[in-house]
């Protein structure tokens, strides 16, 4: 269903009657291209996993970490997928901070993360946004826009953070990660944070997570030994497949709390 007097940037289509990822972590981190249902959601998720919204940033910060640690290792070349609304700290931002040459390409399967990342990219020769499913790689690496940005005889690093629990098992998530490393040439990279339980969920949790099953964009919990067997053939860099906010963490957010519902990994190509 799509409702009447909506917002200018709101693509003409679009269903904003169903809670979406993209959405709901833009009202996590406290952005406003997200709508009721939207915040009705986070809402029911900040109850069942109280903190969600400061999982949100850390998450975020570990987006930062990532990209910087990638560029002080040499990468100039970013493939992005599951990019989101654009917010602070994008990819282009942090690394083009360290290396102005660095090329970055957005790839989100919702249009308006995709129309608000074309939008802050107007006048950069070195970075662009494109609409693409994960669940068909072969179509983001193709990707014309893609050719013409990124070079794959060069390293390339690809960041996969937070959309990978969006995959179900049916769609096969570590086949769709070897499709990502075969073409990439040795050295190149890739990153991800997934959302992962230790225990039970709550009865609240997993009424939640029954709510969200019903959307567009299903989630799916992982744990550190499936995220392994992902990564097969791929050497995974120190410290391992942590917390996000483990992974190299940043001693001016020592005070922030541990966010161990979220691993953060980063592999290079042998
Ligand atoms: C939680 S946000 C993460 C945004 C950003 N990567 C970050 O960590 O800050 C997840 C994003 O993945 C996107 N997404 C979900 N399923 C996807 C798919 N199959 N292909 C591409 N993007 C997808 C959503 O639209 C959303 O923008």
């Amino acid at each position: 269903m799509v409702v009447a007097d909506q917002p200018d940037w709101v693509p003409e289509g679009l269903d904003v009657t169903v809670p979406n990822a993209a959405r709901v972590y833009d009202c996590a981190l406290g952005g406003y291209h997200n709508f009721g249902v939207d915040r009705e959601f986070k809402d029911l998720a900040e109850k069942a996993w109280p903190g969600i919204s400061q999982l949100a940033y850390a998450n975020r910060a570990f987006l930062g970490r990532v990209v910087q640690w990638l560029v002080e290792s040499g990468i100039r070349q970013f493939l992005d997928i599951g990019s989101g609304i654009p917010t602070l700290g994008n990819v282009h931002e942090v690394a083009q901070e360290i290396a102005p040459e660095s090329r970055v390409v957005y790839v989100d399967i919702d249009p308006v993360a995709v129309s608000h990342s074309r939008a802050i990219l107007t006048g950069n020769p070195y970075a662009d946004a494109i609409q693409g499913d994960l669940r068909r790689p072969e179509e983001i690496l193709y990707h014309p826009q893609v050719l013409e940005l990124l070079d794959f005889s060069q390293p390339v690093a690809v960041l996969m953070i937070a959309v990978l629990h969006f995959i179900s098992d049916d769609a096969d998530p570590p086949g769709i990660v070897t499709k990502i490393a075969e073409p990439l040439v040795s050295g190149s990279y890739l990153a991800l944070s997934h959302g992962t339980q230790a225990g039970r969920m709550s009865g609240e949790q997993e009424e939640v997570r029954q709510l969200y099953n019903r959307t567009p964009t299903p989630f799916f919990v992982r744990s550190p030994e499936q995220l392994a067997d992902a990564l097969a053939g791929l050497d995974i860099v120190e410290p391992g497949i942590v917390a996000i906010t483990d992974w190299h963490p940043d001693p001016e957010e020592a005070g922030e709390p541990r966010q161990p519902a979220a691993l953060g990994v980063v592999a290079r190509k042998p």
